[in-house]
């Protein structure tokens, strides 16, 4: 762990084809501001340099930094530092986004990363890659949750590193601690040290279950769920290294980011603006949002507007169905455990896409009329790997209109820690055998694993990886390619590449 000033060491984000945010904290005695020279280098020596320039921490903002360089080649890997109160900062690498023509991209997704339920290895195993662009963030960057958490919730493993503060975030002072203490983690410092970070947030990032005006374990006497949604976007914009969409709406995250004219990725945000979760059968009222009029209307728009040779939807939840009345009774129990059914297991999640059905066969019936053919996918949050066909109506067999991926978690439980079995236990793959049998649009599922997803695109076809880490309850730096899917352009059908050996050897 880094100490001293620059002791939540750097991070950068938000690359584009000219430009990075870059990022770091002071950390001093007296408040400041402070100044903090920065410097771009092709060289990770800092001598073929670039730019530098001088900016100052700020005391409003948790005495953070953000430095926005601009002026950078496409495509470009550069390395950065910081200069305050004589120290310097650990030097980083970060890179730029290609520009037109380029003809391949691979990057990470990864998404839940609970700090008392596991060690960070998937990041170390991300920060070790040089062949990505970044990574994309799906959200639960941070869990806001209190370290113990209320009866009759699934109880994380103990593996003796306990949140700070102990205690739910809900002030702002609370949230800023939590992202203090993962960036005080050596693994996640490891991947700010190596990839910049492009990210949209889930419902930890403010509180479980967050929705536009409250979370499932909201409580009145934690004060007005307004004042705890600001503190959790501020403590975010301040800690982590990205760029504010439009400056003067801290509440928007979504927006697109073009990977050249190879692809463009929209970022969706799924949490803070829809309405309450409910169960069937209000969910299905028409007026019903996840996203809100302003993104929906944006993303449509935006999706039409794209010229891009993939366009590829980023969001935390998973678009696909996951309930179906065929769902045998014997592995509903853990299903809902995983939050892939509703209460009771007798109907669908209202937490996710499935609880906004109306909004989503508007989304893939707009895919299908504007003859989008190149849409992906890519979702996280239900903390197991998934491959998907997207329908408007999976039971009636009409064709797919996009394929999804979704990500696992990186420390967040699964069905093994959920239900208190051992990984690749015979009864986490019956439950996976039988959901593949009675969900048709699934493709394939693995839900005991921690990892990340390393997603390849290029002209032919947009291929995910899913790496699993061996385990998160001790530091490991084992991995394995737990399966490869890939999609064609112009097609909506998910084909398997290979089925790795059972234990193949880590890379
Ligand atoms: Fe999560």
């Amino acid at each position: 762990m880094t100490a001293g000033v620059f002791r939540h060491s750097v991070a950068s984000g938000d690359p584009l084809q000219d430009r990075v945010m870059l990022w770091t904290r002071v950390t001093a005695d007296t408040d400041g501001p402070h100044d903090v020279a920065w410097s771009v280098a092709r060289d990770e020596g800092l001598r073929d340099v670039v730019c530098t320039g001088t900016a100052a921490s700020d005391p409003e903002a948790d005495h953070t930094v953000h430095v926005d360089v601009d002026g950078l080649e496409p495509a470009t890997t550069y390395y950065y530092g910081f200069e305050a109160l004589g120290e310097s900062s650990p030097v980083a690498r970060t890179r730029t986004l290609p520009e037109r023509g380029a003809e391949r991209v691979r990057f990470a997704v990864a998404s839940c990363a609970s700090y008392n339920a596991g060690w960070f290895n998937a990041y170390a195993r991300i920060a070790e890659r040089r062949d990505l662009a970044f990574l994309l963030h799906l959200g639960d960057y941070i869990y806001e949750t209190p370290n113990v958490l209320p009866p009759g919730a699934p109880q994380p493993p103990d593996i003796g590193r306990p949140f700070d503060p102990l205690h739910e975030c809900v002030t702002l002072d609370d949230y800023r601690r939590r992202y203090a203490q993962y960036r005080g983690d050596p693994d996640v410092q490891a991947l700010h040290l190596t990839h910049p970070v492009i990210a949209t947030l889930d419902d930890h990032e403010f509180a479980d279950g967050t929705w536009r005006d409250g979370s499932s374990w909201h409580r009145p006497e934690q004060g007005p769920f307004a004042d705890r949604k600001a503190a959790g976007f501020r403590a975010r914009w301040e800690w982590q290294p990205y760029r504010m969409p439009d400056p003067l709406d801290p509440t928007r995250v979504f927006r697109s980011v073009p990977l050249g004219d190879l692809a463009e990725i929209f970022l969706v945000d799924t949490r803070t603006r829809r309405d309450e979760p409910i169960a069937p059968p209000e969910m299905n009222d028409p007026a019903r949002t996840q996203l809100g009029t302003e993104q929906r209307e944006w993303l449509l728009g935006a999706l039409d507007a794209s010229t891009a040779h993939w366009r590829l939807v980023g969001n935390g939840s998973v678009m696909g169905h996951t309930w179906s009345e065929h769902l045998p009774e014997s592995i509903r129990p853990a299903l809902r455990a995983l939050g892939l059914l509703g209460e009771g297991g007798s109907g669908p999640d209202p937490d996710q896409w499935d609880g906004y059905p109306v909004e989503r066969a508007t989304l893939l019936q707009h895919l299908r009329e504007h003859d989008m053919t190149n849409v992906v996918v890519l979702s996280g949050d239900v903390h197991v790997g998934i491959v998907i066909e997207l329908h408007e109506d999976p039971v009636a067999g009409d064709d797919p209109v996009a394929v999804e991926f979704v990500a696992s978690s990186l420390t967040s439980m699964n069905i093994d820690d959920k239900m208190g079995w051992p990984r690749r236990d015979e009864r986490s793959l019956a439950l996976e055998r039988t959901a593949i049998d009675t969900l048709p649009h699934w493709k394939w599922c693995e839900f005991d694993s921690n990892g990340y997803v390393v997603i390849d695109v290029d002209r032919e076809r947009v291929q995910a990886e899913w790496w699993f880490v061996d385990t998160v309850l001790a530091p490991s730096t084992h991995e394995d390619l737990g399966a490869r899917w890939l999609v064609e352009h112009g097609s909506q059908q998910a084909i398997e590449v290979s089925r790795p050996e059972s234990a193949p050897g880590s890379v």
